[in-house]
């Protein structure tokens, strides 16, 4: 769904000690993963621990339109009785994703082999952000694709009637690009291979596999290799989605930097290829705990025991940029009250995230008073023992620049607005009672 809502401004103010529980949502990664390998499985695909974000509605609706038929029992509650590999149909309608790059680069893989055609759409943000890394490689398996210039939205796909696998050394390390060439490759013989150049979140192989795909996963001298072995029969399954670490990541910040702070963030994902910012937290010198380590839907969880911290400023290898891509906004909040300088390499991905994501961090932070530079694919912040505040931050459309604005209000000196809160709704619904719970103060 596009939302031409009013802009909902927001402050937040310095808060006393957070404490509590915090009980952040599903994982959006797996979350769409789950509605889509259940659309293309025969059976009924039972999810608990959904994130009913706008991003993963529109998934659930995009899913419905290409013939599953996909229903809510109760909250995070779901069932989706697919159609099977090849089996989706052409949509009446265009398919719109909102504001979700995962939403829209996943589906349009998922339906690229299959001989049907379906135009896709999606609000400013997602219009402005670069298809061509998907539409490409899709068109080497036989799909016809038109876009608007510069390889935009909205974009129609007429499905592959003979797909022919395809093998394809992706640019850029994307768990986006990969796993739109696994869902293609599902309804193409033989096998489909991706080389990435450095390994992003492995939720789409762990999912295929558990799925009753052939999914193969090495790193090797060219990259890291994924290899899926084509028209297999998924299976259904039950998926118990885990607590988004990409979510925790606010109140987790908002704990380090409000003194006195304590809290436990439970159920919390751990997966190795999304553990990149807690690595950089502790390197920080952070008070986080990892308790209770425990498998949950074939993903490792953890409680999180997280208390307000010192920090200290960190360079952060480019080699573990993919493992904390969502993180990066959030990481310069907390790296504002860390002493010395957070340097952040390798990242000029954020520029072509829900905003350019360099940009919108840089230029609020500097009107709360935090020196920052930037070059075109690298961050540096410059932390101090406080922040001054008082400044407004522009969030473009993007929910993370939104939370990590909110964060940084509870910790400095006056208060931080920002001039749209409605994206949140993306990615943690509930957030803002969330964290007031814990006694975050907001307006
Ligand atoms: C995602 C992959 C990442 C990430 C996005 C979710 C996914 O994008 O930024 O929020 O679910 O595959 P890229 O793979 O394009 O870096």
């Amino acid at each position: 769904m596009s939302h031409d809502a009013e802009p909902r401004p927001m402050t937040s103010r310095a808060s006393g000690p957070l404490t509590g529980e915090a009980q952040v949502p599903g994982d959006k990664s797996i979350s769409h993963r789950a509605l889509i390998l259940g659309a293309l499985s025969v059976g009924e695909t039972k999810i608990t621990g959904l994130l009913e974000g706008q991003d993963v509605l529109d998934t659930a609706a995009a899913m419905r339109a290409f013939g599953a038929d996909v229903v809510q029992h109760g909250p995070g509650n779901w069932s989706v009785h697919g159609v099977g590999v090849g089996g989706f149909s052409s949509p009446e309608g265009v398919i719109d994703c909102g504001n979700s790059g995962t939403g829209v680069r996943l589906i349009m893989g998922a339906m690229a082999t299959t001989p049907i055609t379906a135009t896709f759409t999606g609000d400013a943000s997602l219009s402005r952000r670069p298809m061509a890394r998907v539409t490409d490689p899709l068109s080497q398996f036989g799909a016809r694709i038109t876009a608007r210039e510069g390889g935009r939205l909205p974009i129609t796909i007429e499905g592959a009637a003979d797909a022919l696998p395809i093998r394809y050394r992706s640019p850029v390390a994307s768990a986006q690009i990969k796993s739109a060439i696994l869902l293609a490759g599902l309804n193409a013989p033989g096998e489909t291979v991706v080389i990435e150049p450095e390994q992003t979140r492995d939720h789409s192989e762990r999912m295929l596999a558990g799925f009753g795909a052939q999914v193969h996963a090495e790193t090797a001298a060219e990259g890291h290799v994924v290899t899926l072995q084509g028209q297999p029969e998924l299976r259904a399954q039950a998926v118990a989605v885990p607590r988004d670490p990409s979510s925790a990541a606010f109140p987790v910040a908002a704990a380090l930097i409000v003194p006195g702070s304590d809290i436990l963030v439970p159920g919390v994902s751990r997966n190795p290829t999304r553990d990149g910012f807690y690595v950089t937290l502790l390197e920080m010198g952070a008070d986080i705990s990892f308790e209770n380590p425990r498998e949950e839907g074939g993903e490792p969880v953890a409680d999180l025991r997280v208390r307000h911290s010192r920090l200290r400023g960190v360079t952060v290898p480019e080699s573990r940029a993919a493992s904390m891509i969502d993180e990066f906004p959030i990481l310069s909040v907390v790296a504002s009250f860390a002493e010395g300088k957070t340097v952040m390499n390798g990242v000029s991905e954020l520029r072509v995230k829900e905003s350019d994501r360099i940009d919108a961090m840089a230029r609020g932070l500097e009107a709360n008073g935090v020196t920052v530079e930037e070059t075109p694919d690298s961050m540096t912040v410059h932390g101090a023992s406080g922040v001054r505040g008082g400044g407004r931050a522009v969030t473009h459309l993007d929910h993370r620049i939104a939370m990590s604005f909110l964060v940084l209000g509870l910790a400095a000196d006056q208060p931080v607005e920002i001039d749209d809160a409605g994206p949140i709704t993306t990615s943690f619904p509930d957030f803002v009672p969330l964290m007031t719970r814990l006694g975050a103060r907001f307006d």
